[in-house]
Protein backbone atom coordinates (compact mmCIF):
# COMPACT_ATOMS: atom_id res chain seq x y z
CA UNK A 1 0.00 0.00 0.00
CA UNK A 2 2.04 2.64 -0.88
CA UNK A 3 1.23 6.04 0.45
CA UNK A 4 -0.30 9.03 -2.15
CA UNK A 5 -2.90 11.70 -1.54
CA UNK A 6 -4.81 10.86 -4.45
CA UNK A 7 -8.65 10.55 -3.88
CA UNK A 8 -9.67 7.60 -2.88
CA UNK A 9 -13.37 6.15 -3.27
CA UNK A 10 -13.70 3.62 -0.03
CA UNK A 11 -17.91 2.05 -0.42
CA UNK A 12 -19.65 0.86 2.94
CA UNK A 13 -20.70 -2.35 2.31
CA UNK A 14 -23.41 -1.44 5.41
CA UNK A 15 -25.44 -0.04 2.11
CA UNK A 16 -25.11 -3.60 0.51
CA UNK A 17 -26.87 -6.63 0.43
CA UNK A 18 -26.11 -8.65 3.33
CA UNK A 19 -26.97 -11.80 1.78
CA UNK A 20 -24.39 -11.38 -1.29
CA UNK A 21 -21.34 -9.98 -0.06
CA UNK A 22 -19.16 -11.77 -1.90
CA UNK A 23 -20.45 -10.68 -5.19
CA UNK A 24 -21.26 -7.58 -3.71
CA UNK A 25 -17.41 -6.84 -2.89
CA UNK A 26 -16.24 -7.75 -6.15
CA UNK A 27 -18.68 -5.72 -8.28
CA UNK A 28 -17.75 -2.59 -6.56
CA UNK A 29 -13.84 -3.53 -6.79
CA UNK A 30 -14.83 -4.10 -10.81
CA UNK A 31 -16.71 -0.82 -11.09
CA UNK A 32 -13.48 1.01 -9.55
CA UNK A 33 -13.78 0.90 -5.69
CA UNK A 34 -10.39 1.54 -4.78
CA UNK A 35 -10.63 0.44 -1.27
CA UNK A 36 -13.73 -1.79 0.66
CA UNK A 37 -15.13 -0.18 3.75
CA UNK A 38 -16.14 -2.96 6.39
CA UNK A 39 -18.48 -1.40 9.27
CA UNK A 40 -17.89 -3.84 12.17
CA UNK A 41 -20.97 -2.56 14.58
CA UNK A 42 -21.51 -4.11 18.13
CA UNK A 43 -25.01 -2.67 19.44
CA UNK A 44 -23.05 -1.09 22.98
CA UNK A 45 -20.28 0.88 21.65
CA UNK A 46 -22.89 2.10 18.88
CA UNK A 47 -26.72 1.29 18.64
CA UNK A 48 -26.54 -1.08 15.83
CA UNK A 49 -24.96 -4.79 15.25
CA UNK A 50 -23.24 -5.58 12.02
CA UNK A 51 -20.96 -8.66 11.91
CA UNK A 52 -17.63 -9.67 13.46
CA UNK A 53 -14.43 -11.45 12.27
CA UNK A 54 -15.47 -14.33 10.83
CA UNK A 55 -17.46 -12.17 8.13
CA UNK A 56 -14.38 -10.41 7.58
CA UNK A 57 -12.85 -13.74 6.74
CA UNK A 58 -15.31 -14.93 4.92
CA UNK A 59 -15.37 -12.01 2.64
CA UNK A 60 -11.72 -11.39 2.58
CA UNK A 61 -11.31 -13.95 -0.57
CA UNK A 62 -13.64 -11.83 -2.24
CA UNK A 63 -11.63 -8.40 -1.78
CA UNK A 64 -8.29 -7.82 -4.35
CA UNK A 65 -7.57 -4.58 -2.39
CA UNK A 66 -7.35 -3.00 0.39
CA UNK A 67 -9.97 -4.58 3.33
CA UNK A 68 -10.47 -1.00 5.73
CA UNK A 69 -11.99 -2.36 8.80
CA UNK A 70 -13.64 0.25 10.78
CA UNK A 71 -14.62 -1.39 14.39
CA UNK A 72 -16.96 0.77 16.46
CA UNK A 73 -16.93 -1.73 19.44
CA UNK A 74 -16.33 -1.80 22.61
CA UNK A 75 -13.73 -2.97 24.21
CA UNK A 76 -11.58 -3.13 21.16
CA UNK A 77 -8.47 -4.73 22.43
CA UNK A 78 -8.99 -8.32 23.16
CA UNK A 79 -10.68 -8.54 19.52
CA UNK A 80 -7.98 -6.89 17.24
CA UNK A 81 -5.75 -10.18 16.47
CA UNK A 82 -9.20 -11.88 15.41
CA UNK A 83 -9.52 -9.04 12.83
CA UNK A 84 -5.84 -9.35 11.83
CA UNK A 85 -6.14 -12.97 10.97
CA UNK A 86 -9.39 -12.54 9.25
CA UNK A 87 -7.17 -10.37 6.74
CA UNK A 88 -7.92 -6.12 7.41
CA UNK A 89 -5.08 -4.38 5.80
CA UNK A 90 -6.01 -1.83 7.92
CA UNK A 91 -7.66 -1.65 11.21
CA UNK A 92 -9.37 1.87 13.02
CA UNK A 93 -10.31 1.95 16.43
CA UNK A 94 -12.26 4.70 17.84
CA UNK A 95 -10.19 7.41 20.19
CA UNK A 96 -13.49 7.01 21.79
CA UNK A 97 -13.98 3.07 22.56
CA UNK A 98 -11.15 3.42 25.88
CA UNK A 99 -8.97 4.44 27.94
CA UNK A 100 -6.04 3.70 26.43
CA UNK A 101 -6.38 4.11 22.43
CA UNK A 102 -2.16 4.06 22.80
CA UNK A 103 -2.28 0.74 23.61
CA UNK A 104 -4.42 -0.25 21.02
CA UNK A 105 -2.90 1.29 17.80
CA UNK A 106 0.60 0.12 19.39
CA UNK A 107 -1.59 -3.39 19.19
CA UNK A 108 -2.37 -3.17 15.86
CA UNK A 109 0.87 -2.23 13.87
CA UNK A 110 2.80 -5.06 15.81
CA UNK A 111 -0.34 -7.16 14.32
CA UNK A 112 1.46 -6.01 10.97
CA UNK A 113 -1.33 -3.97 9.97
CA UNK A 114 -2.34 -0.14 9.18
CA UNK A 115 -3.23 1.49 11.95
CA UNK A 116 -6.50 3.95 12.30
CA UNK A 117 -7.99 6.05 14.40
CA UNK A 118 -11.62 7.11 13.99
CA UNK A 119 -13.16 10.39 15.88
CA UNK A 120 -16.86 11.13 16.31
CA UNK A 121 -18.24 14.57 15.56
CA UNK A 122 -18.33 15.41 19.08
CA UNK A 123 -14.79 14.69 20.12
CA UNK A 124 -12.64 17.51 19.29
CA UNK A 125 -10.11 16.41 16.36
CA UNK A 126 -7.34 17.43 19.08
CA UNK A 127 -7.99 14.42 20.72
CA UNK A 128 -5.35 12.37 18.25
CA UNK A 129 -2.53 15.25 18.72
CA UNK A 130 -0.04 12.78 20.45
CA UNK A 131 -1.50 9.62 18.18
CA UNK A 132 -0.54 11.20 14.99
CA UNK A 133 2.88 9.89 14.50
CA UNK A 134 1.66 6.03 15.19
CA UNK A 135 -0.97 5.74 12.73
CA UNK A 136 -1.42 5.55 8.94
CA UNK A 137 -5.18 6.89 8.87
CA UNK A 138 -7.43 9.39 10.75
CA UNK A 139 -11.49 8.54 10.12
CA UNK A 140 -13.47 11.64 10.60
CA UNK A 141 -16.98 10.69 11.21
CA UNK A 142 -19.15 13.14 9.43
CA UNK A 143 -22.13 11.68 11.34
CA UNK A 144 -23.08 10.10 14.45
CA UNK A 145 -21.59 6.33 13.88
CA UNK A 146 -24.12 3.52 13.72
CA UNK A 147 -26.29 3.96 10.51
CA UNK A 148 -26.23 4.51 7.12
CA UNK A 149 -27.84 7.27 5.25
CA UNK A 150 -27.97 9.62 7.81
CA UNK A 151 -27.17 13.66 6.42
CA UNK A 152 -23.54 14.86 6.41
CA UNK A 153 -22.35 16.92 9.74
CA UNK A 154 -21.09 20.70 8.12
CA UNK A 155 -19.61 21.38 11.26
CA UNK A 156 -17.28 18.88 10.67
CA UNK A 157 -15.34 20.32 7.24
CA UNK A 158 -13.50 22.74 10.16
CA UNK A 159 -12.17 19.84 11.88
CA UNK A 160 -11.31 17.91 8.65
CA UNK A 161 -9.12 21.19 7.69
CA UNK A 162 -7.59 21.55 11.31
CA UNK A 163 -6.90 17.72 11.31
CA UNK A 164 -4.91 18.76 7.70
CA UNK A 165 -3.26 21.17 9.11
CA UNK A 166 -1.95 19.03 12.25
CA UNK A 167 -1.12 16.08 10.13
CA UNK A 168 1.51 18.46 8.52
CA UNK A 169 4.03 16.06 5.68
CA UNK A 170 3.36 12.90 7.84
CA UNK A 171 2.13 10.04 5.72
CA UNK A 172 -1.03 9.92 7.21
CA UNK A 173 -4.57 9.12 5.16
CA UNK A 174 -7.54 11.45 6.25
CA UNK A 175 -10.57 9.40 5.57
CA UNK A 176 -14.54 10.60 6.30
CA UNK A 177 -17.14 8.35 7.02
CA UNK A 178 -20.59 9.33 6.69
CA UNK A 179 -23.29 11.35 4.60
CA UNK A 180 -20.78 11.60 1.70
CA UNK A 181 -22.28 12.66 -1.41
CA UNK A 182 -21.84 13.95 -4.80
CA UNK A 183 -22.73 17.09 -3.03
CA UNK A 184 -20.63 16.84 0.12
CA UNK A 185 -17.40 15.14 -1.19
CA UNK A 186 -15.59 18.10 -2.56
CA UNK A 187 -16.30 20.21 0.72
CA UNK A 188 -14.65 17.06 1.85
CA UNK A 189 -11.80 17.11 -0.26
CA UNK A 190 -11.27 20.64 -0.23
CA UNK A 191 -10.65 20.53 3.78
CA UNK A 192 -8.06 17.80 3.21
CA UNK A 193 -9.24 14.28 3.24
CA UNK A 194 -8.25 11.82 0.50
CA UNK A 195 -10.41 8.60 1.46
CA UNK A 196 -13.85 9.29 0.85
CA UNK A 197 -16.39 6.14 1.97
CA UNK A 198 -19.68 6.14 1.04
CA UNK A 199 -22.68 3.69 1.30
CA UNK A 200 -25.70 4.67 -0.09
CA UNK A 201 -24.30 7.22 -2.64
CA UNK A 202 -22.46 4.29 -4.08
CA UNK A 203 -25.32 1.35 -3.74
CA UNK A 204 -28.16 3.13 -4.82
CA UNK A 205 -29.88 2.19 -8.32
CA UNK A 206 -27.63 -0.94 -8.49
CA UNK A 207 -26.90 -4.56 -7.15
CA UNK A 208 -24.53 -7.39 -7.20
CA UNK A 209 -26.31 -8.51 -10.67
CA UNK A 210 -26.23 -4.96 -11.81
CA UNK A 211 -22.95 -3.23 -10.82
CA UNK A 212 -23.19 -0.50 -13.38
CA UNK A 213 -24.89 1.79 -11.47
CA UNK A 214 -22.16 1.20 -8.73
CA UNK A 215 -19.31 2.17 -11.10
CA UNK A 216 -21.46 5.71 -12.17
CA UNK A 217 -22.31 6.48 -8.92
CA UNK A 218 -18.54 5.98 -7.81
CA UNK A 219 -17.12 7.93 -10.74
CA UNK A 220 -19.44 10.95 -10.19
CA UNK A 221 -18.10 11.27 -6.49
CA UNK A 222 -14.68 11.09 -7.19
CA UNK A 223 -15.30 13.77 -10.35
CA UNK A 224 -16.65 16.26 -7.56
CA UNK A 225 -14.18 15.73 -4.82
CA UNK A 226 -11.01 15.87 -7.97
CA UNK A 227 -12.82 19.06 -9.52
CA UNK A 228 -12.62 20.80 -5.91
CA UNK A 229 -9.09 20.08 -5.59
CA UNK A 230 -8.21 20.54 -9.14
C1 LIG B 1 -21.65 4.76 9.87
C2 LIG B 1 -20.66 3.93 9.09
C3 LIG B 1 -20.50 4.41 7.68
C4 LIG B 1 -21.77 4.39 6.91
C5 LIG B 1 -21.71 5.35 5.78
O1 LIG B 1 -21.71 4.31 11.15
O2 LIG B 1 -19.39 3.93 9.69
O3 LIG B 1 -19.46 3.74 7.01
O4 LIG B 1 -22.11 3.13 6.43
O5 LIG B 1 -22.93 5.30 5.12
P1 LIG B 1 -23.52 6.51 4.32
O6 LIG B 1 -22.53 6.82 3.21
O7 LIG B 1 -24.81 6.01 3.82
O8 LIG B 1 -23.63 7.68 5.25
ZN1 LIG C 1 -17.46 3.26 8.61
Amino acid sequence: MPFNRSIKIAPSILAADFANFGAECRAIEAQGADWVHVDVMDGHFVPNLTFGATMCAALRPHIKGVMDVHLMIAPVDPYLEAYAKAGADIITAHVEAGSHIHRTLQAIRMLGKKAGIAVNPGTAVEAVAELLDMVDLVCVMTVSPGFGGQSFIESQLEKIARLRAMIGDRPVHIEVDGGVTTATAPLVAKAGADVLVAGSAVFKGGSASVPEAYGVNMAAIRAAAEAAIG
